[in-house]
């Protein structure tokens, strides 16, 4: 075996054996970016600060996809829904005095719950579960 074609087996097998750590190292950077955001099924959709704000949170690019988070007064549990009317698919809004989700397009209005308490719409809002950790609002389906 001459020098060059050693120098290639080298440099071929130094290639072969550090490119399982290469792809360990890019795995575990993904993992650790997931874990960040997705804490035992819930996923960070916003701050507290913003929820704080009005009440509400809407996030409609969402890791859960498109969520709207209600707190119904400042000691209770927070509910949250995805605001897609499943009438015709406007964006649904809270209305804090009523304690329901509104649609401003037909007007169909929805219960703290989801569900459907004055048409045209007929099926529910999907619903989440919602907690706060930190300064962090996470729902889970
Ligand atoms: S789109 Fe919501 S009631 Fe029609």
């Amino acid at each position: 075996m001459d020098r060059r074609t050693f120098l290639n087996w080298v440099g071929v097998g130094l290639l072969a054996s550090s490119l399982p750590v290469a792809i360990a190292a890019c795995s575990s950077q993904t993992t650790q970016a997931e874990s960040t955001n997705n804490k035992g099924g819930f996923k960070v959709v916003g701050k507290v600060s913003q929820l704080s704000k009005n009440d509400r949170l809407l996030n409609k690019n969402s890791p859960v996809g498109a969520v709207l988070v209600v707190r119904t007064s400042p000691t209770s549990n927070l509910s949250a829904v995805n605001p897609t009317c499943t009438h015709k698919g406007c964006t649904v809004d809270w209305a804090a005095k009523s304690q329901k989700f509104v649609c401003p397009c037909h007007a169909a209005e929805y219960g703290i719950d989801g569900k459907v308490l004055k048409g045209p719409a007929s099926q529910p809002l999907k619903t989440y579960k919602a907690k706060i950790e930190g300064d962090s609002v996470l729902v889970s389906s």
